[in-house]
């Protein structure tokens, strides 16, 4: 119930006001938020690659139906590529893009130019692009702009949700040769007529998409905290005959980081999501939505605690 709350909060103008405005928000977002310059990702990024991780960055910012903004927020990812060319970490720093931040409410050929923009200047840097998964009214338009993108650029990949009903039957369509698919239990609220409610359902279709992805012939990203779901991963990648390398662990900046650091530790490549940037607030709101124990957090800072 407080999920639900939360979730509608991050929505909310009104909300986003207030939480915005509380004045020791920052130490609480700076759990779960890199920084808000480039600089401050890059540090970050060069922190947990010389810990043994790889990490996919995300520039801050959604939901755009300014054509300025959206050409600015590609903008900034390039910026964001270009100062981390030097650094030479090729695939290990990848990008995660949301296609609504790039304009997908103004049309798909906007949200397609940028993203293949952004797709250019992670191609030069030896590295690639992830397309972050929305609410479900998105899904056809991101997966189509998927399929433009991936004529040019391959290893283009993308988040699939796993409380969606829909998402069993994508995961079949994306289990091919040179797909990257990023599995995802789901974070935005969704009516029940498009998605399962319970977290015993979500978890049930996320193994069912999990065994539909090992079993193919694609790359498996599976961006999870869920130790059960680690596990079930393990035996099917034993039982596909999936070595450590075939596929890979996502997790999200300050959360489970001894999980992050043992799967490493272990061998297994493990890809961390950096968020970073000044619009942190729909982020914020989803991962205060996912645990209330990130609440408690949350309403001691502002305690001064
Ligand atoms: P679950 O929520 O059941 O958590 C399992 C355990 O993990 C918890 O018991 C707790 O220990 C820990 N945990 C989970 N969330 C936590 C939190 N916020 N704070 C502290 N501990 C926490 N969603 C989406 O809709 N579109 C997308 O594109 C993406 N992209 C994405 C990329 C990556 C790399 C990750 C890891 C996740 C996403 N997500 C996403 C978010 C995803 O849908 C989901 O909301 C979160 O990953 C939480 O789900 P878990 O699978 O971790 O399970």
């Amino acid at each position: 119930m407080l999920g639900q709350l939360l979730l509608a909060g991050s929505r909310s103008s009104l909300v986003r006001r207030s939480v915005s405005g509380l004045p020791l928000t920052r130490k609480v977002v700076d759990r779960f938020v890199a920084g808000e310059s480039v600089a401050e990702a890059s540090a970050a990024v060069q922190r947990l690659v010389d810990g043994g991780l790889t990490v996919t960055i995300d520039h801050l910012g959604e939901e755009t139906r300014d054509a300025g903004a959206a050409a600015a927020t590609a903008k900034a990812y390039i910026t964001l590529l270009e100062e981390l060319r030097p650094l030479a970490l090729g695939a290990r720093a990848e990008v995660s893009v949301k296609l609504s931040a790039v304009g997908q409410e103004l049309g798909d050929s906007m949200a397609l130019d940028h993203a293949r923009e952004i797709c250019e200047a992670a191609a030069l840097n030896g590295s690639m692009v992830t397309l972050d998964m929305e609410d479900h009214t998105t899904v056809d338009s991101t997966l189509g702009i998927l399929r433009s993108l991936r004529e040019d650029f391959p290893s283009t990949g993308v988040a699939i949700q796993s409380y969606l009903f829909r998402s069993e039957a994508d995961c079949r369509d994306l289990a091919t040769a040179g797909s990257r698919v990023r599995l995802v239990k789901g974070a935005y609220r969704e009516p029940a007529s498009v998605a399962h409610q319970s977290k015993a359902e979500v978890d049930k279709a996320y193994v069912r998409c999990l065994r539909t992805l090992m079993a193919g012939k694609g790359y498996p990203m599976v961006a999870t905290h869920d130790d059960r779901l680690i596990a079930i991963t393990e035996l099917l990648a034993d039982r596909f005959s999936r070595s450590v390398g075939d596929y890979e662990y996502q997790m999200l900046y300050g959360i489970r980081t001894d999980k992050q650091e043992a799967l490493a530790g272990a061998g297994h490549t493990v890809r961390v999501y950096v968020p970073y940037g000044d619009d942190w607030y729909g982020y914020f709101m989803r991962r205060l939505a996912e645990r209330p124990a990130n609440v408690a957090f949350f309403l001691r800072a502002l305690g001064g605690k």
